[in-house]
């Protein structure tokens, strides 16, 4: 398990990461996708684990899933489990958010 440290601050994470705009990061030799839903941070793996679609572009709903934008199959974005369709769960990596700063733990 390796550790990454965004940012300095709350504040500072908050702003870096604009609300509901999914965006990719490098954390090591990973690719990690991250989306900030108001003060709660996620982070997953960036590409559909049905058919490798981007989720850059996925949509979020107020279930707190992500859907992808192929085939509209919906994620679970605090546990990565798949909620509709058939496919292995999405990775899904724990965030912490505090004054800090943004801690992001990858396998
Ligand atoms: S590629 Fe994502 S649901 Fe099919």
């Amino acid at each position: 398990m390796r550790e990454f440290q965004l940012g300095k601050s709350k504040e500072g994470v908050l702003e870096m990461i604009p609300e509901r705009r999914i965006k990719k990061v490098m954390l090591g030799e990973r690719e990690v996708a991250i989306l900030r839903l108001k003060e709660k941070i996620y982070a997953f793996e960036p590409f559909c684990p049905h058919r490798g679609a981007s989720l850059l572009t996925a949509f979020t709903n107020a279930q707190e899933e992500i859907i992808c934008p192929l085939h509209q199959y919906r994620f679970d974005l605090k546990t990565g489990q798949v909620r509709s369709g058939y496919c292995r769960d999405m990775e899904v990596y724990p965030c912490t958010l505090n004054e800090e700063g943004l801690t992001i733990q990858i396998p």
